[in-house]
């Protein structure tokens, strides 16, 4: 397969640009000739952002998995699709070929079928690492059926708002997961989700760690088991449903400003064409290389660059069930050698916890096949960027720093590996399709170069959020009323004086801890749910390894008497909550927290105190309790 609308110079990329700020249905229209539809669409694009509405490629027919699968068999049966690496580094690796993936997603979609999963429906998935991952996340999109991948690491109660959200009748789970050194019971974490569950009637469990579980008679069945009765059948073919390009792919639930977790919905035809495209150009993937993105496909990066993305396109994508330092920091390097990794895909964080073991363990491995760096999910610092050019890339490889976002589906500003240029910390320049803008607190457009803003999308994109899940009217709150007739991205920006972008971090009330985002307020609600915690404030300060730590500070009534073990214990809740990845850094226990005299907490004053920086606070005149500031302050040192 060859990609005609791959940008390979400069030049193209401007000319691809212009085109698509020109004449954008022209463009997309020629970009989506290129996949296998069932039927054409009547119109490239239909929009608005006042409602919003947004729809692309209406009135096409289409299934995504025809496009990931099907349409590789003539030329890529025998090829690699997925390459799985186990977490254990003496369990032998896996390989599914595209024709040995077909037809294990056909197999599932039969269990699915069997169980009774209709078009529509929605189906949780909460698995660990496993090429069962990937496969019971494409036999969904065979039959139609919507997925809601929750990602490993979240918590009983954290689930258990998801499938209430989605109303989730089906639930597709491991008995355990290993993630370095541990075993996490995830079968047990449903059974714990389930208790008051009213909607979920089958729970399809496959095996893994052989970690005891229970089976729940009449609703847990064992994937083996299941797999057995289709084989029985004789595995029969199960066509791709017909869906219509605007029909839902997926929900992905994601952190937002509120406490309650919204459900970002991405639709068929526009997702497919967006993930391929982006995938095909920032990357520069060329037929035959192997696509390492080390992404759990719980978060929309595995989503879009571990399935979707890489199968669309007839590559060969590798997935990893573990983590980067377990049993040592030099795994990622042990993966790249083994599997001669051409495209490394990963994030900030990551590199710097790598940075933090030195040298010794990339010595003696082979990194020479690696041509492309990619970086997501966070800022990238100068030193990491350093360090991940220099001792991974060793100094010929270009580095992508994608910025994107759950909502946006794919890549959106990025340099094109090896063909637009790269700027350490920036993102760079908007890829084709993304028209990019400043803007300041009123909404008014910041032109010229050299400017700092809010960063706001003027135009619709194939890949963007549709709505959040059975509420439009929070989607259109949340991205389309904050300016007039523009996409939010609730991002700071700069705008250098070449014109490229670089990302300065979130503006409203949303962390970026290890590249997760996680909202203060659901963190807050974790707090004030164990007993003795009267109320909470949390902060995000800087930190070395996660990018972002979580500041909390609780007015608590001190019960206890030590206040280290209530501290253990809060942070125990927050995990048990949510989940370990939203545990509180610090926390200090304070008499109470800054209010203005309408009630709002000034955040402004916590951030800065939980920075360690307490020089200039600011005005604090109109706080109900001036005073509270510096008994704060005393107390934080
Ligand atoms: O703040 C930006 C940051 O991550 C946010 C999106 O988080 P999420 O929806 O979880 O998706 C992460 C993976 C796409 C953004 O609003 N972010 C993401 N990529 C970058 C980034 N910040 C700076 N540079 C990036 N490359």
């Amino acid at each position: 397969m060859n990609y005609p609308y791959q940008l390979r110079t400069f030049e193209a990329y401007q000319d691809a640009y212009n085109k698509s700020i020109n004449d954008p249905e022209a463009f997309w229209a020629e970009v989506a000739e290129q996949f296998t539809w069932k039927k054409k669409w009547d119109k490239v694009l239909d929009w608005n952002f006042k409602e919003p509405k947004i729809e692309w490629f209406k009135g096409g027919q289409l299934n995504i998995t025809e496009n990931c699968l099907d349409r590789h068999l003539a030329t890529k049966a025998n090829e690699p699709a997925i390459i799985w690496e186990s977490n254990d580094p003496n369990e032998h690796h896996r390989v599914l070929t595209y024709k040995e993936l077909h037809f294990k997603v056909q197999q599932f979609a039969n269990v699915l079928l069997n169980n009774g999963v209709q078009k529509g429906d929605r189906v949780c998935i909460y698995m660990g690492m496993i090429p069962e991952l990937a496969i019971a996340t494409l036999a969904c999109a065979r039959i139609g059926a919507i997925h809601s991948v929750i990602f490993g690491g979240f918590s009983a109660q954290a689930i258990a708002d998801r499938l209430d959200d989605a109303g989730a009748e089906f639930i597709v789970t491991c008995d355990g997961a290993f993630r370095g050194a541990k075993d996490i019971p995830l079968k047990s974490v449903i059974d714990d989700a389930l208790v008051g569950n009213k909607t979920i009637k089958r729970v399809i469990v496959c095996t893994r760690t052989r970690t005891p579980v229970s089976m729940l008679k009449g609703r847990d069945v064992w994937w083996e088991d299941e797999i057995k009765k289709v084989e029985t059948m004789g595995n029969p073919k199960v066509e791709s449903a017909t869906m219509d390009a605007e029909d839902i792919l997926f929900i992905l639930y994601t952190s937002g400003s509120t406490g309650k977790p919204k459900g970002v919905v991405h639709t068929t035809a526009g997702y497919m064409v967006w993930t391929n495209y982006t995938f095909v150009n920032a990357f520069q993937y060329q037929p035959g290389q192997v696509h390492f993105c080390t992404a759990d496909i719980g978060w929309i990066t595995g989503h879009s660059y571990i399935i979707y993305g890489p199968l669309s396109a007839g590559a060969t994508t590798l997935m990893f069930e573990g983590v980067p330092t377990w049993p040592d920091a030099g795994r990622f390097w042990e993966v790249v050698e083994k599997f001669k990794v051409d495209i490394l895909y990963t994030a900030p964080t990551a590199i710097r916890s790598l940075m933090g073991f030195g040298l010794d363990p990339i010595k003696g491995k082979d990194l020479s096949s690696l041509k492309v760096l990619g970086s997501v999910g966070e800022p990238i610092n100068e030193e990491a960027w350093h360090w991940y050019n220099e001792h991974i890339g060793q100094n010929r490889c270009p580095i992508v720093d994608t910025w994107w976002q759950t909502e946006t589906g794919g890549v959106m500003i990025s340099n094109l590996a090896g063909v637009t240029p790269s700027k350490p910390s920036y993102a760079t320049l908007p890829l084709p399709g993304i028209q990019p803008c400043l803007v300041d607190e009123n909404g008014t457009e910041i032109e010229g170069n050299g400017v700092n803003g809010n960063l706001c999308i003027k135009f619709p994109w194939p890949g963007m959020i549709r709505t959040t899940y059975k509420d439009h009217e929070r989607c259109r709150q949340t991205y389309f009323s904050t300016y007039e007739n523009l996409y939010f991205t609730g991002d700071g920006c700069l705008r250098d004086e070449d014109g490229m972008y670089r990302i300065t971090g979130r503006v409203d009330d949303v962390l970026n801890v290890s590249g997760h985002r996680i909202g203060t307020a659901e963190v807050e609600n974790a707090i004030n749910m164990h007993a003795g915690v009267i109320e909470s404030a949390v902060v995000g300060f800087p930190h070395d390894i996660k990018g972002q730590g979580i500041f909390a500070y609780v007015i608590y009534d001190g019960t206890h008497g030590d206040a280290n073990l209530s501290k253990q214990d809060i942070i125990q809740t927050v995990s048990r909550i949510i989940g370990p990845i939203a545990k509180p850094d610090q926390i200090l226990f304070v008499p109470g927290l800054p209010k203005t005299r309408s009630g709002k907490i000034m955040r402004r004053i916590l951030r800065k105190i939980a920075e360690g920086d307490t020089s200039n606070l600011g005005d604090t005149s109109t706080l109900l309790d001036p005073s509270l500031v510096q008994q704060i302050v005393e107390l934080a040192k």
